[in-house]
């Protein structure tokens, strides 16, 4: 990703990708039930005028979720920005899920182990994340996470061939009743033979004992066939659409 630079429009905050000629507002700020079409053009207009005169070619809202955000949604689109959809939302009722295993209780592979991610030391985990996810910078994601204050590390879990992570899940907690599943990724050689499906299971196990109901997996992207059908197969449901909105700027 970019090096991004923020800009605060009254209480419209931008942030611009100067390498994509690209700019997002915070969602915070607007997530108010009283704002009006005229109103939000009004602090738009600014943000709009000076990023326009930079040379930005587009301003796009941050993701926002259908359900949560319809009538923001609604507003954009008054406003000429039109929507894209970028992910869905999973849920997944920790009660319901766990009398859906009785049916399917999976196995690992022979050679495989799951264990607690808490623990481990952040470098091993950090290799199995950066073939998980290329793009992304393994040391700091896992970093941030690990050391952030609401990780539940023994809700996390990992499976290891010898000393070598090969798979994981990494999961915080949102609310006392409320789980989030950040990531989970298997390494590529090892995939299609249960082991994420084992993970998630087991994740979903450790936080039922501990009394959380609910597991959200957001931005779930459209074409991760093995990822929507990992979740479904837990238990999870789609709840929602996450989508972006954006206008062309100059454009009335
Ligand atoms: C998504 C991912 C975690 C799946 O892990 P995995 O260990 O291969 O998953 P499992 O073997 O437990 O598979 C569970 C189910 O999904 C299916 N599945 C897995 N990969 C699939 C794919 N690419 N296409 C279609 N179905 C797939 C499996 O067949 C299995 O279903 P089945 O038992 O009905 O056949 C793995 O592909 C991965 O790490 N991808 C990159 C990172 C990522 O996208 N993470 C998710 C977002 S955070």
């Amino acid at each position: 990703m970019a090096e991004s630079e923020r800009r605060q429009y009254g209480r419209i905050e931008v942030e611009a990708y100067p390498e994509y000629a690209i700019a997002a507002f915070s969602a915070e700020c607007l997530r108010r039930p009283t704002t009006t079409p005229k109103e939000l053009e009004e602090l738009l207009g600014n943000a709009i005028a000076e990023r326009a005169r930079e040379g930005y070619g587009r301003l796009s809202t941050p993701i926002l979720t259908s359900t949560s955000d319809e009538a923001l949604i609604a507003l954009f689109g008054q406003l000429g920005f039109t929507p894209r959809c970028c992910g869905f939302v999973f849920e997944c009722d920790l009660v319901r899920a766990r009398q859906v295993e009785v049916r399917a209780q999976p196995l690992l592979p022979a050679g495989i182990e799951a264990r607690d991610l808490g623990g481990l030391p952040s470098d091993a985990v950090s290799d199995a994340f950066a073939q998980c996810f290329p793009g992304e910078d393994a040391q700091a994601t896992v970093g941030l996470l690990l050391g952030s204050g609401s990780f539940l590390p023994w809700a996390s879990s990992c499976a290891t061939a010898g000393d070598r992570v090969v798979a994981f899940t990494m999961v915080s907690a949102r609310t006392s009743a409320e789980a989030y599943l950040w990531y989970q990724g298997t390494v590529p050689e090892w995939r299609r033979r249960g082991v994420g499906r084992y993970l998630v299971r087991r994740t979903i196990e450790a936080l039922h004992k501990r009394g959380f109901t609910w597991l959200v997996a957001d931005q779930v992207t459209a074409g991760n066939d093995g990822e929507i059908r990992l979740l479904t197969t837990c238990g999870f449901r789609h709840v929602a659409d996450q989508v972006r909105l954006s206008r062309n700027l100059g454009q009335k």
